[in-house]
């Protein structure tokens, strides 16, 4: 949550904190600005709404200058507006701050800053930080750099700053604490930036900061110290991302290219770990606690939203082949409770971005209680990736549409392949199935290939059902996940009320809701619960609600009951998540764009929730 941008060096900075901001906006878009030092001082501009509106607002303006700090904002502290956007200024306007996080004493810090005679012109607790720097600053008569050291080691809470400063006009400092920040290393210039996104195009050569880490760029010198003030030796990585993966490449949205790369997202997760017809099939990241998990006697996985989703994929996955009991939690109730976690018991923690906070803060916890950590991450080098003790990457590429789509593909075909290897290694999968699954895996990407040729006719359904102010999603056994995915998705970025339900509950309740006007989307494929689907089918039926079936390829029984189906390629169904999923996030898609909602950056959500 929230996108920071900084640079230095011998370009403009404006138009690379612009685009970066840009490339970042998936973080947040409550509000952008940006902080330059030119002829004019320290300059901050700043403006409630878009990246594009903060563009509109500095016309005009003098923003040439070799050093500059940008934000967009997902807003905690105070409503989003001008005033609360970031930059913020200190008291005497010669240092200015971004920051991704929250400060949790701020509240405090403030009363005592303003007994001092401090006067804040925001609600953040960004503009209580940077004052708080520059107070310490003055009343130690230390550095900057002194200052923000002092400063860290009194703070509770998650940053991940930038500051600059009208009196040393080489300077970035920066310093991180469970929000990420990178920094690119460039010919004599530098990059800072809340992922590598924005820096991509300029260098390859990057720096991932730690937790408690400052990262202090001066006259074309770079230094990392800890918050004890020892210097600490960088370890530079050579990124391996491709420009045009965070491009549209033609596509009107992000969330449609992304929803279109699955086929190729999906084989790019098995390179390398799979292979049906040797009968290969291993990933590298699972080694040393390989044997924890075939050994396991339970797995918990902890995840949010649509990873959590995969989750529930995986237990089934997990629990059918390798019978082992999994529990799968949100991260958010894991970490509040006093979870009971023993030895013997393995963790994975699912999650795109690797940086979510609740995420994280179960996995810590999970730790503090001696359990081994496997990680589920897309994002290389994230938060959550050096967290835990192994893990595999989903390997999807960036995914910058705020509405998860091929990332969950792609967690689901990465669960489904550890869970295969640890089945083999406890034998509670014969040969024949296994070499069965592999096989059926590897078909996955031509299938989903198949599903994506639905777009015209799922547009068309689209269009007779955008204006519907609710929507029910039901699906039973390895459908029913997917129905809880179509019905998030559909409220995400249409703003449709939809709820998903496991088939056989509807009785229990959502019955209730269904006349007329009620759609109802069956994820109805071909498994061992079908007939108890069409069941239902016929129960919504009765009581006229409009049914709109996923449905396997040849189906007639459902066709000739439903309004409308939409036919997928038969899979294994264990693998029929990867599949029956994709109508539904173009079913989503459409709708929102045919209700002119922003279809990547829906209202009040963000990609990577650092906040908690
Ligand atoms: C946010 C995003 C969702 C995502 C969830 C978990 O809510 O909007 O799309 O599923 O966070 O994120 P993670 O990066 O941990 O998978």
């Amino acid at each position: 949550m929230c996108g920071i941008v900084a640079y230095v060096g011998h370009r403009e900075a404006y138009p690379v904190i612009i685009k970066g901001l840009k490339r970042l906006e998936y973080r947040g878009y409550d509000s952008a600005g940006i902080a330059v030092l030119n002829s004019d001082g320290l300059s901050v501009y700043k403006k409630k709404g878009k990246v594009a509106d903060l563009e509109e607002h500095v016309i005009g303006r003098n923003i040439s200058s070799h050093i500059g700090i940008g934000h967009t904002r997902w807003a905690t502290h105070g409503e989003p507006n001008d005033q609360n956007a970031h930059p913020h200024y200190s008291a005497s306007e010669d240092l200015a701050i971004i920051h991704n996080g929250i400060i949790e004493n701020y509240s405090s810090i403030k009363k005592d800053l303003q007994n001092k005679g401090h006067v804040f012109k925001s609600d953040t607790d960004s503009e209580v930080f940077i004052h708080f720097i520059e107070e310490i600053k003055k009343s130690n008569n230390c550095s900057l750099e002194e200052a923000v050291r002092l400063a860290l080691n009194k703070v509770v809470g998650a940053y991940a700053i930038v500051i600059m400063s009208r009196t040393e006009p080489n300077l970035l400092i920066a310093a991180r604490k469970g929000s990420p920040l990178v920094v690119g290393l460039g010919k004599d210039e530098f990059f800072l930036a809340s992922d590598a996104t924005p820096i991509i195009e300029y260098t390859n050569e990057v720096v991932y900061l730690n937790d408690y880490e400052i990262a202090i760029i001066r006259d074309n010198s770079f230094v990392i110290k800890n918050i004890q003030d020892v210097k600490m030796t960088p370890y530079i990585q050579k990124l391996e991302m491709e420009l045009e993966a965070i491009e549209k490449g033609g596509y009107p949205h992000f969330m449609l290219k992304e929803i279109y790369e699955q086929p190729k997202s999906i084989s790019d997760c098995f390179r390398g770990r799979l292979n049906a017809s040797t009968g290969h099939l291993l990933l590298g990241g699972l080694r040393e606690y390989a044997n924890k998990m075939v050994n396991a006697d339970r797995i918990v996985i902890i995840a949010c939203g649509t990873s959590w989703h995969a989750g529930l994929v995986a237990e089934y996955i997990f629990e059918e082949f390798c019978r082992i009991p999994v529990e799968v939690e949100y991260a958010s109730e894991f970490r509040y409770r006093n979870p009971v976690i023993k030895e013997g018991d393995v963790v994975i923690a699912i999650s795109q971005s690797g940086e979510t906070a609740d995420t994280l803060a179960a996995i810590e916890l999970a730790k503090s209680k001696g359990a081994v950590i496997f990680g589920v991450c897309n994002v290389v080098g994230s938060s959550i990736a050096r967290a835990t003790h192994e893990g595999a990457y989903t390997h999807a590429g960036p995914e910058i549409g705020v509405a998860s789509t091929k990332a969950f593909t792609a967690q689901i075909t990465v669960l489904s392949m550890m869970a295969l290897m640890i089945a083999q290694r406890r034998g509670t999968i014969s040969e024949r199935r296994y070499h069965e699954m592999l096989v059926e895996l590897e078909t996955i990407p031509a299938k989903v290939e198949k599903a994506l040729a639905l777009n015209a006719q799922i547009e068309q359904i689209s269009e007779i059902f955008k204006d519907a102010t609710n929507f029910l999603y039901l699906g039973r056994g390895y459908n029913f996940p997917v129905a809880l995915e179509g019905a998030l998705k559909l409220k995400e970025i249409s703003y449709i009320h939809a709820e998903g339900y496991p088939a056989a509950e509807m009785k229990h309740g959502p019955i209730a809701l269904i006349d007329e006007n009620m759609p109802v989307v069956f994820i109805a494929t071909k498994d061992s619960s079908y007939e108890k689907v069409v069941s239902n089918i016929q129960e919504v039926r009765a009581r006229k609600g409009r049914v709109i079936a996923i449905v396997t390829e040849g189906d007639t029984l459902i066709p000739s009951m439903a309004e409308f189906t939409i036919e997928v390629p038969a899979t294994d169904e264990a693998l029929m998540p990867l599949v029956s999923v994709v109508p539904l996030q173009l079913l989503s898609y459409h709708i929102a764009v045919m209700r002119g909602c922003n279809v990547d950056q829906p209202r009040n959500l963000a990609k990577s929730v650092t906040v908690e």
